[in-house]
């Protein structure tokens, strides 16, 4: 499979590709993802609440996060990897996100940054697409805003939500974005921000129209004993965990195993 690059996604919202992008936050878990044709690996912030059990991606620093973005990136051989600037490593000024994002490219690899905002981060994301660096944007529910917009609340209701969002979608066009998540919002709202863009819009929760999809991946495959409903699983790999680890368990103090055949002669 030819190595994704960033000018695909251009051409494939033109010829109406979708665009596939799923978490990933580690080696193994990358390499199957990059196998099966991911477009894009996600080494997303929320690596903080689905992988280290924090109560939200708030908390997670930079440090925190190269090893596991280095860990996909070491993995791709045909994806495209994006890795998330945490809350604090961006917002300070233009000169904090290109030092944040430069360290992130130089110590794991990854292929893009993104962070969260619109108007309010375009000129970091004008410095950082300046220097070199593609940049995806992340409007919507923003989770690291999570305390400033009142939890986990769906985005785009409401008189002048699609004026305010188209502008902050434009805003990071122009700032150089190659494209856009959109997170909880609501259909029709991000059916139109997708028309209006030249840039390609992935959707979390955002309906069938934008460019392409993103989905946590453990929300997708079914780690977890919950999943947000805009996620459909795919797969019930907590379950295949959970049975294997007890038959092994079970086998073990059984006698059952290891056997001849898992056993080294003289
Ligand atoms: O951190 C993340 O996983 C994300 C997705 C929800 C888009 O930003």
């Amino acid at each position: 499979m030819k190595k994704v690059r960033i000018h695909h996604f251009a051409e494939m919202k033109r010829r109406g590709e979708k665009i596939t992008m799923l978490t990933a936050y580690d080696y193994p878990t990358a390499r199957a993802f990059d196998a099966a044709g991911v477009d894009i690996l996600l080494v997303g912030d929320s690596l903080g609440d689905n992988m280290l059990g924090y109560d939200s991606t708030v908390p997670l620093t930079l440090d925190e996060m190269i090893p596991f973005a280095r860990a996909v990136s070491k993995a791709a051989e045909h994806s495209f990897v994006v890795a998330d600037l945490p809350f604090g490593a961006y917002e300070v000024s233009p000169q904090q996100a290109v030092e944040s994002s430069i360290r992130m490219m130089k110590l794991s690899g990854a292929n893009a940054i993104k962070f969260e905002g619109g108007r309010r981060i375009a000129a970091q994301v004008k410095a950082v697409t300046d220097a070199g660096i593609p940049f995806c944007g992340h409007l919507g529910f923003t989770p690291q805003s999570e305390n400033a917009l009142g939890g986990r609340r769906i985005q785009g209701r409401g008189d002048g939500a699609y004026d305010e969002m188209l502008a902050d979608a434009l805003a990071l066009q122009e700032a150089g974005a190659f494209a856009v998540v959109l997170e909880m919002v609501i259909a029709p709202v991000a059916e139109k921000i997708s028309a209006a863009l030249d840039i390609p819009t992935i959707g979390i929760g955002a309906g069938a129209h934008t460019d392409g999809q993103v989905l946590v991946w453990l929300d997708a495959l079914g780690v977890g004993d919950w999943h947000p409903s805009f996620s459909k699983q795919f797969g019930s790999i907590g379950a295949a965990m959970r049975d294997g680890a007890a038959a092994y368990v079970a086998e073990v103090k059984g006698g059952q195993f290891p056997t001849a055949d898992h056993t080294f002669d003289e």
